[in-house]
């Protein structure tokens, strides 16, 4: 894992490999971002100029290298664009890509400075996260030599009189950082090795290390539990589901948060198979539950004011002779009955489960994060989530609340009329599919069904941006992008400073 420090020393004496600045697009040309003085000093003032000659014009995603000149102890500079400036500077979300271009770009390097704008704790902290997403690598399957390691270490370069705050900024960015990478792990982990077993021992494991509260309900106290969905649904696979609750209490909290993560380790759509095209990276059906389990993990080494409580719904989705056809009738827990019309609409039924049990302990919201439909990803594409909720407010706020930590999402509604489909003509309360326009609100509304009177309860249909299938971009590796988390954790900080 690549360190993060800060340094108050000049950019000119830091030994490195590489020293990074940004460029940015100004009315007349490239312009240098604030931290990138002394570099320009070594330059002559004409930093921007050679950079310009060498084509940089400050785009985002632009990476332009340039031999130091003498005075600087780093071998090369880096320029990393930033695109343009707004009327209050740079954009936090702008500097975290810039940061985590200039992370990737670097990939290999022992060590490397960033002189990027550093001038607030808000700014360092973006720098920061930027560095340490944007040099994620999963290595685990791959042979030596195979892949470059990434970037050893990341300085940040910090004016002295702010020094106390950046090293808390960086701080908080490592915790963050550091649990999404974890997150990307566990998407980019293959599915032989991921099953709910596996997910729920690593789970105890992070539970010890960190002090957190981990119980893990198996195939056997589910079934004593009467959890008719989870077991629905992992039946068809060698592999038997769990319900897994991690809980993150603080002495001094005033409300409850429940983050319920849908954990299908595998989705191969069961008896409903998916055909092939569809089922390679089907691997991703967990990122929910990744997501949830970081979220609490780092809301607990931030040490927010509040109370958290993960609900990973773990089940791997498989056909074979013991499987779940699509006709058979699930009673989930709780006493519901549900049809399954489609075996492949298993999500919803994990989390449904695990939606009425995390309701059981009277949560002030639950959030509930999943891959759940390809109807959503149609809707808003491969970068946007879908946010629902069973009161306006919550979803308004949930969607801000990504914004401001540089998550797009959008909110979406959860119309009465498409609740019929899944009410009617059934021999059950419910059939697990409705109408097949908007099937990602239909999804929602399922889910909306389990829901205990009196909670508030809102759904993040991250199918489209939990698994980046693309070149990599910011931050943004190819794989798991750990999608989510950062919206739970600025919602979990939010409600620990005052608003439930
Ligand atoms: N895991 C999929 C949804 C998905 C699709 C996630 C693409 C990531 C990328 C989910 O379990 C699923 O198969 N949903 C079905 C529901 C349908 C059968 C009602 C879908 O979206 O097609
Ligand atoms: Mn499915
Ligand atoms: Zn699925």
């Amino acid at each position: 894992m690549t360190a993060l420090s800060v340094s108050t020393s000049s950019a000119a004496s830091l030994r490195a490999d590489a020293l990074v600045v940004g460029v940015a697009k100004g009315p007349k040309g490239i312009v240098l971002a604030p931290g990138a003085e002394a570099v320009n000093e070594a330059f002559e003032g004409k930093l921007a100029e050679v950079l310009s000659t060498l084509g940089a014009t400050g785009a985002e995603g632009e990476a332009v290298k340039v031999h130091s000149p003498a005075g600087l102890k780093a071998a090369l500079v880096l320029a990393v664009g930033i695109g343009e400036a707004g009327e209050e500077g740079y954009g936090l979300e702008a500097l975290r890509r810039a940061a985590g271009v200039a992370a990737r770009t670097l990939a290999g390097a022992k060590k490397a400075a960033l002189a990027l704008p550093a001038e607030s704790a808000a700014e360092i902290e973006a720098v920061a996260l930027g560095g340490l997403l944007g040099s994620y690598a999963f290595g685990t399957y791959k042979g030596n030599g195979n892949g470059k390691e990434p970037v050893g270490e990341l300085v940040l370069l910090a004016a002295r009189k702010g020094s106390k705050d950046a090293k808390a900024a960086v701080e908080r960015a490592a915790a963050l950082g550091e649990e999404m990478n974890r997150a990307r792990d566990l998407v980019n982990t293959a599915p032989n090795d991921l099953n709910p077993k596996s997910f729920a021992a690593i789970a105890q494991a992070a539970g010890k290390e960190h002090g957190l509260k981990v119980e893990v309900l198996d195939e056997k106290a589910l079934t004593k539990g009467g959890f008719g969905g989870l077991l629905g649904v992992g039946v068809g696979s060698t592999n038997p589901p769990r319900l897994v609750k991690v809980a993150y209490t603080h002495p001094k909290a005033k409300a409850t948060l429940a983050f319920v993560g849908k954990g299908i380790t595998y989705d191969s759509g069961g008896i409903s198979l998916k055909p092939a095209g569809h089922n390679e990276t089907m691997k991703c059906d967990m990122a929910g539950a990744a997501a949830v389990f970081a979220a609490v993990v780092a809301a607990k080494r931030l040490g927010l004011a509040v109370n958290v409580t993960a609900w990973l719904a773990l089940a791997e989705n498989m056909p074979s002779g013991s499987a779940t056809r699509p006709g058979d009738v699930l009673r989930m827990y709780g006493g519901k009955t549900v049809e399954v019309l489609n075996t492949d609409a298993e999500g919803r039924l994990v989390l449904a489960d695990a939606i009425v049990r995390a309701g059981e302990e009277n949560p002030d919201v639950i959030v509930d994060v999943a891959t759940l439909t390809g109807a959503m990803v149609l809707a808003l594409g491969n970068r946007t989530f879908g946010v629902m909720a069973n009161n306006d407010e919550l979803r308004d706020d949930l969607h801000a609340l990504a914004g401001e930590v540089g998550e797009q999402s959008w909110p979406m509604p959860l119309p009465a009329d498409l609740r019929k489909g899944m009410t009617e003509s059934t021999i059950a309360d419910l059939a697990n599919m409705g109408e097949r326009m908007g099937g990602g609100l239909v999804a929602g509304l399922f889910l909306k069904e389990f829901v205990a009177e009196g909670i508030d309860w809102a759904h993040l249909d991250i199918a489209g941006p939990a698994f980046h299938e693309g070149a990599p971009f910011g931050y943004t590796p190819k794989g798991g992008t750990a999608s989510a988390v950062r919206t739970l954790v600025r919602f979990a900080e939010r409600t620990a400073n005052g608003k439930a």
